[in-house]
């Protein structure tokens, strides 16, 4: 089912986002899969995997449904659903089943689904309420959603604070909003989920204070850093300034103390009524 030209998007697509969101999956894992536990998401369940990325999540998601059950991943990157295929082939799960599609313009698969996971997806399309609205009629009534969207992107911060990496975080915000997204997506999610059939049942606030030694910490970095590129192919930012950030970003490594506020992320979880 594979598309001829790649369907990039504000964050790209290319090797090193795909590394990154290996990256981040892995700095988030445990959170996640606490997330899922509580949710109830578990063996034989039916779960789609709406807006899958690389299938980071979709193969730990595998893993937990097992043989009895069911992971549908939906994406619209051919590199990233290429990327799902090889990882399904070595870990050897004959229980994922891949789809290409846009969320916006294509309709879901066939449910109904007992359950669906959706992480940083919404904040990125043009309309998430259509979105949501299909994933309500993906799910069985009982079934449940769960997100993990921004709630307030300009919590991320540096302590003590660096002026470049304001600016950075500022242009990050600048371009994810001129290209149709709202990284503070997840503060209008529940009234979305409320008018497409759903009771909101949680609404977690995920946000956390990383020192340079943490594990976490490779998360916010490893985004500076990568998207750094992507800016200045974007043609948003210089060489110069890239450099001043990096500047800054190393010295919050070095010097004690120093830690970082993450960009809060809203965990919501919604049931089917
Ligand atoms: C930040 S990534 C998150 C990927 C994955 N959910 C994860 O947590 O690792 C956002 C994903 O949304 C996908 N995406 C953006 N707009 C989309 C659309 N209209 N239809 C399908 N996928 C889309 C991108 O291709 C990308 O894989």
């Amino acid at each position: 089912m594979s598309q001829s030209k790649e369907r990039d998007y504000v964050l790209g697509t290319h090797g090193d986002e795909l590394e990154r969101l290996g990256v981040q999956h892995r700095a988030w894992r445990d959170v996640v899969l606490d997330c899922w536990r509580t949710a109830g998401i578990t063996t034989g369940n039916k779960v789609l995997d709406v807006g899958a990325g690389p299938g980071y999540a979709t193969a730990d998601l595998a893993e937990i449904v097992g043989r009895t059950g069911k992971v549908v991943a939906v994406e619209r990157s051919t590199n990233f659903v290429n990327a799902i295929d090889h990882t399904i082939k070595t870990r050897g799960l004959s229980n994922v089943q891949v789809h290409e599609l846009d969320l916006m313009n294509d309709a879901l698969p066939d449910g109904p689904f007992d359950f669906s996971w959706c992480r940083w997806v919404l904040c990125f399309v043009s309309d998430p309420n259509v979105v949501v609205r299909k994933i309500s009629d993906a799910l069985r009534p009982g079934g449940r959603a769960i997100f993990h969207e921004y709630g307030h992107y300009t919590t991320w911060q540096f302590v003590p604070p660096r002026a470049s990496h304001e600016e950075f975080r500022n242009h990050v915000v600048a371009t994810w909003r001129g290209s149709g997204g709202d990284p503070d997506t997840g503060l209008r999610l529940p009234a979305w989920l409320k008018s497409n059939g759903f009771a909101v049942r949680s609404i977690v606030p995920r946000i956390f204070c990383i020192q340079p030694g943490d594990y976490m910490w490779q998360w916010p970095a490893q985004f500076i850093q990568v998207h750094l590129l992507r800016l200045q192919e974007l043609g948003q930012i210089d060489a110069a300034f890239a450099d001043r950030v990096l500047a800054d970003l190393a010295a919050a490594e070095r010097e004690v103390p120093s830690f970082m506020m993450t960009p809060l992320v809203l965990e919501i979880v919604a049931e089917k009524t």
